[in-house]
């Protein structure tokens, strides 16, 4: 019975794969039920689990539904390779990018991604603002679009890892994120799901990232790459500094705006580009496209600059069910906030630092993020032209546009804002690199 299992967790037991098994298999069908996928999961939150329980769990996930199987399909299996976020504010869109982008240097990308997840945003509720878009394909839909194309994004599926769809959807909303086996167990079922050949996953640490320190992202990065390895895969887990919002802008439609200016060329955030670049020029070099990283790097360079990731993304978009030219058209499609307007903060001065995780929660606070599981969330609400540590800001330099659905959300948005941005009279100390470490695991 699910009770005896989390009873046991909860006096810090170690649970056996037969256990974990029964509880996954009681979550895909219905027999365990929220309340008690809550109490599993604060339970594992709280008294943590072994490096076995962990693979147990990410296995059992990954067989909660199919694994997709390429043979046949007329690809070079070598050339499957995935990617994937730990989670962080403004960091999900970097798989918009990336996925395309690597498939314009010639990788296949079946890339399960995932929903908003506290108080970071995810790639399914930004993709959801592009009217069409299937982020629930059939696996045959999905393949399809991958095999043509060279990439597909969807969510997991009530066939593709959906242990994971269910529990999501309840950690969203129980302060059950930032558990290391949690987070390896619902990264790597989606990762195994699909099949890839190899991963990069960014692993972010900071104030907008659910591991507080470099070390505890080390430890998650440690976990996923020893699942990886266990079921066969090679992975590179690259160390992110997430201490402040990445990129631009923070939301669902927003966020891909942002995503169409990156790869048009009207709009490039440096910290966000190099991040797109590192992580493309790992996943060229696993696939075996270029010998080294310098080599895949220019390549990933060259594809964005001339186009072809922008080409890719509009060809991704529309097969799964988007406008056709999307990239040009994405501002008169993208729906938008009825309340836009800058803040301004109350001093003026440089920008210190950050709060991310409180600018995610004024997102879930301004209604562009869940307070329940499965709540709606209102796609239009965001912030853009965000501001970065070192930027000077003032009555005429704003930290951010707003967009609200209504004057007194916006009101409360940017009061939130304002308290989550230290401005500080004297230039602050330079932010360091985005990629801090990296760690490499073959099996
Ligand atoms: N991304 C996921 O898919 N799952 C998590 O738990 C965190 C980030």
């Amino acid at each position: 019975m699910p009770q005896e299992v989390i009873r046991r967790k909860r006096d810090k037991q170690e649970l056996t794969e037969a256990e974990i098994a029964s509880i996954v298999e009681g979550v895909t069908d219905g027999r365990v039920s929220e309340g008690q996928i809550g109490a599993f999961t604060m339970a594992i939150y709280l008294n943590g689990t072994t490096i076995d329980e962990r693979v147990a769990l990410a296995l059992a996930m990954r067989d909660s539904g199919r694994v997709l199987d390429w043979s046949g399909s007329g690809i070079d299996p070598r050339l499957i390779i995935d990617k994937h976020s730990s989670g962080g504010v403004g960091d999900e869109k970097i798989t918009l990018l990336v996925v395309p982008l690597a498939a314009a240097c010639g990788l296949f990308v079946p890339n399960l991604s995932g929903w908003g997840l506290d108080y970071c945003g995810g790639e399914m509720d930004m993709l959801a603002s592009v009217p069409g878009y299937d982020g629930a394909p059939k696996p045959e839909t999905y393949m399809r679009a991958v095999i043509e194309t060279g990439g597909a994004i969807s969510g997991p599926t009530s066939e593709l890892a959906p242990a994971d769809m269910k529990i999501f959807k309840v950690r969203d909303v129980t302060a059950t994120v930032e558990s290391v086996a949690l987070i390896t167990g619902s990264i790597m079922s989606k990762k195994l799901a699909t099949a890839p050949n190899g991963v990069v996953i960014t692993v972010g640490s900071g104030s907008g990232a659910y591991m507080a320190t470099v070390d505890d992202a080390r430890e998650l990065a440690e976990s996923m790459a020893e699942v990886g390895a266990g079921a066969g895969i090679p992975s590179v887990m690259l160390l992110t500094d997430l201490d402040a919002v990445l990129g631009t802008s923070v939301g669902s439609a927003v966020e891909v705006q942002e995503t169409v200016d990156f790869l048009s060329g009207a709009c490039r955030d440096p910290r966000a580009k190099e991040l797109v670049i590192a992580v493309t020029a790992e996943m060229i070099v696993l696939a075996g496209v270029a010998p080294d990283i310098a080599e895949a790097r220019a390549l990933g360079e060259a594809r964005l600059d001339d186009g072809s990731a922008a080409e890719r993304f509009d060809r991704m978009i529309a097969a799964l069910g988007g406008p056709a030219d999307f990239v040009a058209r994405a501002a008169d499609i993208l729906p938008k906030a009825a309340v836009i307007r800058p803040v301004v903060p109350e001093t003026n001065g440089y920008v210190a630092g950050m709060n991310a995780k409180a600018v995610g929660l004024a997102l879930i606070a301004t209604g562009g993020g869940r307070k329940r599981p499965g709540d709606p969330i209102d796609l239009t609400v965001g912030f853009t032209d965000f501001c970065q540590v070192g930027n000077t800001v003032g009555a005429d330099r704003p930290l951010c546009v707003l967009h609200t659905r209504n004057e007194a959300e916006w009101e409360e948005g940017a009061s939130r804002i304002r308290a989550a941005v230290d401005i500080s009279p004297t230039v602050p100390p330079a932010q360091g690199p985005i990629v801090i470490d990296r760690i490499e695991r073959r099996p």
